[in-house]
C-alpha cells in the first residue's frame, strides 16, 4: 500500500494553504533545491563540460524517460525527455502525417487545449496542400473517425471538464480505419495509470509540470510506439536525434528509436528537478493512487453539491470517464475562485465560467478536501465572492 502520509510529508507546502492545482503546476518537492543545486554545484560546478560523459547528462532524456514510462504503460526505451509540450505535439503530428502520406486530416475535438490545435492548423498551413484540421465535440470523436483521418489528435482528460476520453476504443477504431493516433497526456501522466502499450497507442506526448511536480517550464516527453520508432522521420531533425551527434556529419541520419525525437541539447537542470520528484513516484503504487484520487474527488462533489446549490458539476459523475480534477460551472467562476484563492484554497478558472480543482492525494488528504468544501460553501452561501477587485482578470487565469 502506497502511504501516502509519506508522501505528503515529501513536499513543501505553504501552512495553512490547501493546493487543490497540481493538475496545473505542481508542488515543489522538498529534495528537489538540494538536487538541483547538486546538480549546479558538482556538476556543472565541478565537472563543466566533462558532465556530459562524466554525470551522464547526455543520457538524461533516455533514462528519466524510462522512469516515466512505467508511469503511462510504455515500453522502456519508448519515451524520450525534451523540449515544450506543443512542440512535441508538432512534432509527433508531422511524422503521422508523413507516415500516412495519401490523407489529409488531422481529426480533434473542441474540448482539446488550444495550443494543440493551433499547432495543428500551424502544421497544415505550412504543409499546404490540402491538410486540414477537423475538430468535432468531444463526444462525437469516435463516430468521425472514417477512412479520411490521416491522425487522431486527441487530449485524453479534457482540461476543462476533467472529461475522459476511451482511449481504447478511439486507438482501435482510428487503426480500423487506417489512421494514426496521438495521445496528449497532459492531464492522464501522473493522475491515473495509463496504458499506452495495452492500448497500442501509436505516439504520446505530455508534460512533467503537473502531476509529475518537475517545475515551471519542466520538459516535456514523447512516446513513439515500437512498431513506428525506427521509421518515424522526425520533422524536427536537431543534432542530438542525430544517431551520431559528435560524428557532425553534414547530413542528418536519425538516431534508432524514440531517441531520434530529442532535437537539441536537454535542459539538464530541469531533468534534475524532475528526477527528484519522481523519487517519490518511484513509491507510488498507481492502483492505490486512482483508488485515493476517486475517494477525495467524490468527497468533493458530494460535500460541493450539499453546500453549494448554485454550482453546476461540469466533469462525468462516472469514474472511468475522469480524469484527476473536478470542475464546477459558475457564470461568475472567476471571481469566485479569486475569493477561494483569497481563503488560501488554489485551483484555477477556466474560461468562459470553469472552476477547476485537481486532487492529487501525494499531497492531498481527505481533511484537505473537507476544509476546502467548507471555505468555498462560507463563499458561495455569504457571496463573499461578489466584490470588484475579485472580477478583475490577472494576465494568468
Ligand atoms: C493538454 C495540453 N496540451 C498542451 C499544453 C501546452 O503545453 P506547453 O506550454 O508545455 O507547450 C498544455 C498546457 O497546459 C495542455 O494542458
Amino acid at each position: 500500500m502506497t502511504d501516502f502520509a509519506t508522501t505528503k510529508a515529501q513536499f513543501q507546502l505553504p501552512a495553512g494553504m490547501i493546493y487543490l492545482d497540481g493538475n496545473s503546476l505542481g508542488p515543489l518537492p522538498r529534495a528537489t533545491a538540494a538536487r538541483v543545486a547538486q546538480t549546479v554545484e558538482a556538476e556543472w560546478g565541478d565537472l563543466l563540460i566533462t558532465a556530459w560523459n562524466k554525470a551522464a547528462w547526455m543520457d538524461k532524456p533516455m533514462r528519466v524517460g524510462d522512469r516515466i514510462a512505467r508511469l503511462i504503460g510504455a515500453e522502456a526505451g519508448h519515451v524520450v525527455m525534451g523540449d515544450t509540450l506543443s512542440i512535441k505535439v508538432y512534432q509527433a503530428l508531422a511524422s503521422c502525417l508523413e507516415m500516412n502520406p495519401t490523407r489529409k486530416v488531422i481529426l480533434s475535438d473542441t474540448g482539446n487545449f488550444p495550443s494543440d490545435l493551433y499547432m495543428a492548423e500551424g502544421l497544415c498551413r505550412t504543409l499546404g496542400n490540402g491538410y486540414t484540421l477537423k475538430t468535432v465535440a468531444p463526444e462525437d470523436v469516435l463516430d468521425a473517425i472514417d477512412d479520411s483521418v490521416a491522425v487522431t489528435m486527441i487530449t485524453e482528460v479534457d482540461y476543462r471538464t476533467g472529461r475522459r476520453h476511451d482511449m481504447a476504443a478511439i486507438t482501435a477504431r482510428a487503426h480500423q480505419h487506417g489512421a494514426l493516433t496521438i495521445w496528449d497526456l497532459a492531464h492522464s501522466a501522473g493522475a491515473f495509470q495509463v496504458e499506452l502499450a495495452k492500448c497500442n497507442a501509436d505516439f504520446a506526448v505530455g508534460c512533467t509540470y503537473k502531476y509529475l511536480n518537475s517545475g515551471p517550464g519542466g520538459p516535456a516527453f514523447i512516446y513513439v510506439a515500437p512498431r513506428h520508432a525506427d521509421t518515424a522521420r522526425p520533422a524536427l531533425s536537431g543534432w542530438q536525434g542525430h544517431a551520431a551527434p559528435f560524428a557532425f556529419d553534414l547530413d542528418y541520419r536519425p538516431a534508432t528509436g524514440a531517441e531520434r525525437m530529442r532535437v537539441g541539447t536537454p535542459p539538464i537542470l530541469q531533468l534534475a528537478a524532475l528526477e527528484a520528484s519522481l523519487d517519490i513516484w518511484d513509491t507510488v503504487d498507481m492502483q492505490d493512487l486512482r483508488a485515493a484520487s476517486l475517494k477525495l474527488q467524490d468527497q468533493y462533489i458530494a460535500g460541493i453539491e450539499a453546500a453549494c446549490p448554485s454550482l453546476t458539476l461540469a466533469t462525468p459523475r462516472n469514474h472511468q470517464d475522469r480524469g484527476s480534477q473536478v470542475s464546477f460551472r459558475h457564470p461568475e467562476g472567476y471571481a469566485i475562485m479569486q475569493a477561494m484563492i483569497a481563503r488560501g484554497v488554489i485551483g484555477d478558472f477556466r474560461a468562459p465560467d470553469i472552476i477547476r480543482c485537481g486532487f492529487t492525494p501525494l499531497f492531498i488528504d481527505a481533511a484537505d478536501v473537507e476544509k476546502a468544501i467548507k471555505i468555498i460553501a462560507d463563499i458561495m452561501q455569504n457571496n463573499l465572492w461578489d466584490r470588484p477587485d475579485y472580477k478583475t482578470r490577472a494576465k494568468v487565469t
